[in-house]
């Protein structure tokens, strides 16, 4: 099993997957895992939903006009929502979704995240039509939750790039007494 350091290394977000699909015995445990998220106060207020469906994934893939296109082909796509009733719903969700592609890593499987939350339907109308409101046109959405991104899963068709060494020491303030 790979450990935290190799997981973090070699993660890469990933939009080309190979046809195979992960099993449900995958995903439940990915998402058991998940779980496990911290939440402020303990709070646990974020959801999901499993898609599978070819059908329901393509018309996810049109939810915005830039970079959602390649959910198309993804074999599987969880849903990352939060209970609006919770004031840190986003911040729980955004934990949640990054736990859930450490997680997936850990599995074998390849990632991305596509955001949902803010993110208009066409980028030249950003005060248009939403793509939270068009996912809610034919995907059950409980009223009180809010999706905060779709996390494409699968088999990636090809090896991660590696990553290029960077120079993040100006990001970095050290404060000693
Ligand atoms: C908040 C957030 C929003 C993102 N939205 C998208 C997206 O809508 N479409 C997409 O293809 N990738 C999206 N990504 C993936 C980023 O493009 C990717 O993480 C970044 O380029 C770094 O590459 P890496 O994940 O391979 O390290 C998103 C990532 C984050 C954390």
């Amino acid at each position: 099993m790979k450990t935290l350091t190799e997981i973090l290394q070699t993660r890469r977000s990933t939009r080309k997957f190979d046809g195979r699909k992960p099993g449900r015995d995958v995903i439940e445990e990915l998402l058991r895992l998940t779980f496990m998220a911290p939440s402020s106060k303990n709070t646990r207020s974020t959801r999901f939903m499993v898609v599978e469906d070819g059908e329901t994934l393509a018309k996810i893939s049109r939810m915005r006009d830039f970079g959602s296109a390649f959910l198309a082909d993804a074999p599987c796509a969880i849903v990352v929502l939060g209970d609006t009733a919770t004031d840190l719903w986003v911040d729980n969700a955004a934990i949640s979704a990054t736990i859930l592609q450490l997680a997936a890593e850990q599995a074998g499987l390849a990632s991305c995240w596509v955001h949902i939350n803010g993110r208009p339907c066409r980028q030249a109308e950003p005060e248009g039509e939403q793509a939270g409101d068009y996912l809610r046109t034919f995907l059950p959405v409980p009223a009180g939750w809010e999706p905060l991104c779709v996390v494409a899963l699968g088999y990636a068709a090809e090896p991660p790039r590696p990553r290029t060494a960077k120079d993040d020491s100006d990001k970095v303030i050290w404060v000693n007494g």
